[in-house]
């Protein structure tokens, strides 16, 4: 410790300015909130327009600073005008968590060309593209934070998750490999491998057609899962922007190329 610790002081983001991409909804939601409640002025992307505008809605009525962009991340231009129109307003990008993804449940000897070209497109080179344009902006400021979301699905083999996991794994050695390329430009790159989080993309398991959640599937759904963890948890969206915000801040200065767990314990890599 080279001084007094200040807690508080480290996790603010006042002045800096972050980009949340999926931020319409469950995880990324939670993270534009979070970093708008440290300071951040946040740009709350989505490609739902309407989701993108109420995370945004949110923020402001909390009294923090945010916009809605509508982006489709799995387009390189999109993701370079998002990135722009972010350090023309602000001057810089501090931040970018690269949380949009999808996910199917298709066995690998069923899976076709184009199902796993659309998850690669969104989930891989959705945050490779974050990561490129982010990157360059943040390394030509001397330094930033770059945070993406990996998935548990990294250190567990699921029937039906080939195409999610290997999007996921992709972005475990991403990560490691800019965190290596971008260090000496003061870019740290990060990535957060959630356990389960109760969102739209969990709720899948036990929505009945018209939306509503059938309570007795999700007890059953969730009850063996909640087992997997010896904290006996299933994760909320606070729980990954808890993660969030350390990476984000300068109490992380020293943490890079690193796959940060918040998951309950439900995995315990060496
Ligand atoms: N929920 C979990 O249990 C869990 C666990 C591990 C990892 N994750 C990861 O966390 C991230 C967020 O998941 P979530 O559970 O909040 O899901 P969610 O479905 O609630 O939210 C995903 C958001 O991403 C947006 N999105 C989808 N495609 C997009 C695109 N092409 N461009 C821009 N936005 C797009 C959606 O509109 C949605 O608002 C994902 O990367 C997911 O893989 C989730």
């Amino acid at each position: 410790m080279t001084g007094e610790p200040r807690p508080a002081a480290l996790t603010d983001l006042a002045g800096r300015s972050a980009i949340v991409t999926g931020a319409g909804s469950g995880i990324g939601r939670g993270i534009a909130q979070m970093f708008a409640a440290a300071g951040a002025a946040v740009v709350c992307a989505d490609i739902s327009a309407p989701a993108a505008e109420e995370t945004a809605g949110l923020v402001r009525g909390s009294g923090g600073v945010a916009k809605a962009a509508t982006v489709d991340v799995s387009s390189r231009a999109q993701v370079a005008d998002l990135v722009a129109s972010a350090v023309a307003e602000h001057g810089r990008l501090d931040v970018i968590c690269n949380n949009a993804g999808i996910i199917i449940d298709v066995p690998v000897l069923d899976l076709d060309e184009a199902e796993l070209d659309r998850v690669l497109a969104v989930n891989l080179k959705g945050v490779l593209f974050g990561c490129q344009e982010a990157g360059r902006a943040m390394a030509a400021a001397g330094g930033g934070s770059i945070i993406n979301m990996a998935s548990g699905a990294v250190d567990a083999a699921a029937p039906g998750l080939a195409a999610y996991g290997i999007s996921k794994a992709g972005i475990v050695q991403l990560t490691k490999t800019l965190a290596v390329e971008l260090g000496h430009d003061g870019v740290r790159v990060n990535a957060i491998a959630p356990g389960l989080i109760e969102t739209s993309m969990t709720r899948r398991h036990y929505a009945r057609p018209d939306g509503s959640v059938d309570e007795d599937r999700r007890a059953a759904v969730l009850q063996p899962m909640r087992k997997t963890s010896p904290l006996g948890l299933i994760g909320a969206p606070e729980d990954i922007a808890w993660a969030a915000l350390y990476l984000a801040s300068d109490a992380a200065r020293f943490v890079t190329g690193q796959i940060l767990r918040p998951n309950g314990g439900t995995s315990m890599p060496w």
